[in-house]
C-alpha cells in the first residue's frame, strides 16, 4: 500500500452494528411471507440495496410479486428498521472507530462514506459522526448496487483522489467485491472465511491507528 490519501468506510456493520437490525426487520418480513430466512441467507443481503435485498428474499421463498406490492413490502421493512434504530446513540459506534477516525485526521487522510443505505444521514447524525466525513456517498446518490464499484468511485471523485490512493473498509462480500472492482485496497471487517476477496481482514478497529496500517 503506497501513497494512501483517503479512506472510504462502509456504514452498516463497519462503523455501527446496524446489520443486526436489518436482519431482524427482514426476518420479520420473511416470517409474514412464510419464507424460511436464515443468518446464512442474510450474508447475501449485506451491502446490497433495499429492493435487491427484497428480491433475494423472494427468490429464496420462490415467490413472485408485482412491483407495487414489492415497494409496499420494502417500505414496511424500512419502517420496522427505522424503529429498531431509533434509540441509536454514539455509544453504539463500534470499538476503536473514533480513535481510528481521529488518527486519520492527524495524518490529513481524507474520509468518505460509501454506503448503500438511504438511512445513512439519519444514522451518522444519531451517532454524531457526520462531521468527520469530507464526502458522503449513500443510497440516495448511487444507481448501481455493490458489487458495482459506483459508490466507491464516486467517493474517490468527491475527495479528488485516485482509486489507487484509497483504502475501503467493508463487512460485506458484495462490498469487498465493489472495492476490488473500483481498483482500491480493501480491508474486510469480519471473518476471513466470508470476506475471501479482501486484501486483509481484521476483526474490528480496536486500537487501530492509521500509522499501524502502513504495512
Ligand atoms: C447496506 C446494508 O449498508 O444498506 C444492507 O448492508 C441494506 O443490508 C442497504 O439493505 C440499504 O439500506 P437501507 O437503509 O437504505 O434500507
Ligand atoms: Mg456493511
Amino acid at each position: 500500500m503506497h501513497n494512501i490519501k483517503a479512506v472510504i468506510f462502509d456504514l452498516d456493520g463497519v462503523l455501527v452494528d446496524t446489520a443486526k437490525y436489518h436482519y431482524l426487520a427482514w426476518k420479520r418480513l420473511a416470517q409474514e411471507l412464510n419464507i424460511q430466512f436464515s443468518l446464512q441467507d442474510n450474508e447475501r443481503l449485506k451491502g446490497v440495496s433495499r429492493m435487491r435485498s427484497l428480491d433475494i428474499i423472494l427468490e429464496i421463498g420462490n415467490i413472485t410479486l408485482d412491483s407495487d406490492t414489492k415497494i409496499q413490502l420494502a417500505q414496511k421493512k424500512n419502517i420496522w428498521y427505522v424503529d429498531y434504530i431509533s434509540n441509536l446513540t454514539p455509544k453504539d459506534i463500534l470499538p476503536g472507530v473514533i480513535g481510528f477516525l481521529e488518527s486519520l485526521k492527524v495524518d490529513s487522510i481524507k474520509i468518505a462514506l460509501g454506503s448503500a443505505s438511504k438511512n445513512s444521514m439519519l444514522i451518522l447524525d444519531k451517532l454524531n459522526l457526520t462531521n468527520y466525513f469530507d464526502a458522503i456517498i449513500d443510497g440516495t446518490k448511487v444507481s448501481k448496487a455493490k458489487p458495482d464499484p459506483e459508490v466507491f468511485l464516486k467517493g474517490a471523485e468527491a475527495l479528488k483522489v485516485l482509486p489507487s490512493e484509497c483504502i475501503v473498509f467493508e463487512d460485506a462480500e458484495a462490498g469487498v467485491e465493489a472495492a476490488i472492482n473500483a481498483g482500491m485496497y480493501c480491508i474486510g471487517i469480519g471473518s476471513k472465511n466470508i470476506l475471501k476477496m479482501a486484501h486483509l481482514v481484521l476483526a474490528g478497529f480496536s486500537d487501530m491507528t492509521f500509522d499501524k496500517l502502513k504495512l
